[in-house]
């Protein structure tokens, strides 16, 4: 198995990113992780979208297409998914219904500094994955709510209760993903 994880932030010392790795130590032994950049892609343009599309375009689709699956992890920005994932998402779905997410299985996690935990981002990147036929992990979602508390300096996730609701939510994932096969 094969896990593909995706981050919403580009920023360093990202909460998200912490906690996709923090979720990946929850993941089964054999399974192989993997956290992709989204730095380098460009802006989706249709002009680009050809033949001749941009490398960092074409790696990262191959990417997803060698995948068995993706975990996301998204802050909110403005109620919605950050530009940068949304960006990454639209150049990964075309051709549209033909696309290397259509079918490819999926989970969500967010964490935000707000106490909800970017529960409107994660409604919205569902909504988006419906429209890719991307199918999400059918849980209650997983929110980190004021997760600048919940991770040491080193960013390390201390909330125990956290850890623990995190280790439900992969377990429950993989164990769904064993039942696509
Ligand atoms: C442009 C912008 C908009 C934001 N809007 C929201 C928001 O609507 N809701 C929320 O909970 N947090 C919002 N935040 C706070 C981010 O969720 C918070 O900074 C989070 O830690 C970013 O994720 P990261 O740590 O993975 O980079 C916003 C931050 C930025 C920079």
């Amino acid at each position: 198995m094969n896990i593909l994880g995706i981050n919403g932030s580009l920023r360093r010392q990202s909460l998200n990113l912490s906690l996709l790795k923090a979720a990946g130590d929850h993941l089964d032994q054999d399974t192989v992780f993997d956290i992709v950049s989204l730095a380098d892609l460009p802006f989706y343009n249709e002009d680009l979208d050809g033949d001749n599309k941009p490398q960092p375009v074409v790696t990262f689709k191959q990417r997803i297409e060698d995948a068995d699956a993706l975990l996301f992890a998204t802050p909110e920005f403005n109620h919605s998914v950050p530009g940068v994932l949304q960006n990454a998402i639209d150049w990964a779905s075309r051709p549209a219904f033909n696309s290397p997410l259509t079918h490819k299985p999926t989970a969500i996690l967010s964490a935000s500094m707000s106490p909800i935990g970017g529960a409107r981002a994660q409604a919205q990147l569902r909504t988006v994955l419906h429209g890719t036929l991307s199918p999400v992990y059918p849980s209650i979602e997983f929110l980190l709510g004021s997760a600048h508390q919940a991770f040491d300096d080193s960013g390390q996730l201390i909330d125990e209760t956290a850890q623990a609701r995190l280790q439900r939510y992969i377990t429950g994932f993989q164990e769904w993903l064993a039942r696509q096969a």
